[in-house]
């Protein structure tokens, strides 16, 4: 048995504008107001964390980024930085999405650079890894993820990713229906967990959130959280409709 505690995470990625994210937030808060052993988390874009911080306030909702630039200030248009996110409500943000690894350039190294910018920030940084479909085929899933875990988490110590959650995410699982079977996840996150003993120790290693992503639903959540090594969710799609999202949260119901 191990206490770590669920986190079921809502990545809205690049929807809804200011009102729709308030809306939203406000019926979220709504229904899950009597939820309290579970952590949850949302992450609305950057235009919308300070007003929907101001909706989650004091409920069981916290606030991420979607992302984060390393640099504390300067020259840099277009850029966000840490300082800017906690100001903003942030106590969560995400880093190295696939669809940033995909269409923007982030690599295992700027990943790195993120996470420590986020820790320096008292940000808890939710990293992402993944393979392809075409890695998966190859036979090259276990080598992709090992190479992205520990090149993203090098140079730091035990100490340093207390904090850490990781987020296995298949990107052939992501928003295509096609969802891991909860033993393809159970499989991949008990590796990543043995990747993060040998590096990290066997406290640290059973002391960090995996969660999953791709496709979970309703109807598929329970499913997944039951295996031992799947600690919660990160859910894009069907985090956008709050009565949806909250179903996945209530997933022991
Ligand atoms: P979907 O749930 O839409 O497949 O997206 C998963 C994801 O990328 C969450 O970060």
């Amino acid at each position: 048995m191990t206490n770590r505690r669920p986190l079921i995470a809502g990545n809205w990625k690049m929807f809804k504008t200011c009102p729709e994210a308030v809306e939203t937030a406000g019926q979220l808060v709504k229904l899950l107001s009597m939820t309290t052993d579970i952590d949850v988390m949302i992450a609305p874009p950057f235009t919308a964390l300070a007003q929907v911080s101001d909706v989650v306030r004091g409920s069981c909702v916290s606030l991420s980024a979607q992302n984060l630039f390393w640099e504390a200030q300067g020259a840099f248009t277009g850029e966000i930085s840490p300082a800017m996110l906690v100001s903003a409500g942030c106590k969560y943000v995400i880093i190295g999405h696939s669809e940033r690894r995909q269409y923007f350039n982030e690599t295992d190294e700027t990943v790195n650079r993120r996470i420590k910018a986020a820790f320096d920030n008292d940000l808890i940084p939710v990293m992402c890894v993944g393979e392809s479909e075409k890695e998966r085929e190859s036979k090259n899933t276990f080598s992709v993820l090992d190479k992205q875990l520990k090149m993203g988490l090098e140079d730091f110590s035990s100490d340093d990713l207390k904090r850490l959650v990781i987020a296995y995410e298949p990107v052939w699982a992501i928003g295509t229906g096609k969802t891991a079977t909860s033993e393809q996840a159970q499989e991949v996150h008990k590796f990543l967990r043995s990747v993060l003993e040998k590096s990290f120790g066997n406290i640290l290693a059973k002391s960090i959130r995996i969660l999953y992503g791709g496709s979970v639903k309703p109807n598929n959540i329970a499913e997944l959280m039951a295996m031992p090594d799947v600690d919660g969710a990160l859910v894009g799609g069907a985090s956008l409709d709050p009565e949806t999202f909250s179903k996945i949260v209530h997933f022991r119901e």
